[in-house]
């Protein structure tokens, strides 16, 4: 495994949507070698997810991981999961406003709105299917890794720039009312 450098906002990798696997292709080497790099990756920079497509690679394959993250204290925990050629359907109407930020954007915050409810379709790192219905918190986080894949950024999902703060101001002015309105989100929906 290596640590691999994460693309910063303004490299026109980032923009460049990432394309499907074949099953063939993701039982290579190559393959199995990235997913390895991408987890080291995320788990090195405290992410809660990574994406192929934030180390320069196109391809469509996301990291996600929640464990006590000191990045976002107030994220419920998902378990490791690494998806391949993710598809999501949004499954109701409801929305939550979910103030996130990324490893590619770094020391910058802002408030998007997520679906909070979601079904994830793709396959694990040996071609197993998965399929998982993800609410509330964990549902903003996978719709942010699969917007990565598309060449998407939080911040073009941004609908309020006033919201935008570094990460210092983040914790002195919102941190509070963003840990309470997540929590009040996770007993809504268990996650
Ligand atoms: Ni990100």
């Amino acid at each position: 495994m290596a640590r691999r450098d994460v693309l910063t906002i303004g490299h026109p990798a980032l923009r460049e949507p990432g394309r499907a696997l074949r099953r063939d292709e993701l039982a290579t080497d190559d393959v199995q070698r990235l997913i390895d790099d991408l987890l080291e990756t995320m788990r090195s920079a405290n992410g809660a997810g990574l994406a192929a497509t934030q180390v320069g690679e196109p391809v469509r394959i996301a990291v996600i991981e929640v464990k006590d993250n000191p990045r976002y204290p107030y994220k419920p925990d998902i378990p490791l999961t690494i998806l391949v050629n993710p598809e999501l359907t949004v499954l109701s109407n409801e929305q939550f406003e979910s103030f996130e930020g990324c490893l590619s954007v770094p020391d910058l915050r802002g408030k998007v709105v997520r679906h909070a409810e979601i079904r994830v379709q793709a396959w694990d790192r040996n071609g197993e299917r998965i399929e998982r219905e993800v609410r509330g918190v964990s549902a903003g986080t996978f719709q942010h890794e699969v917007d990565h894949l598309d060449g998407t950024l939080f911040v073009d999902r941004v609908v309020d720039s006033r919201t935008l703060c570094t990460w210092e101001h983040f914790d002195t002015y919102h941190e509070e009312a963003v840990s309470a309105a997540a929590r009040a989100l996770v007993e809504r929906w268990g996650s």
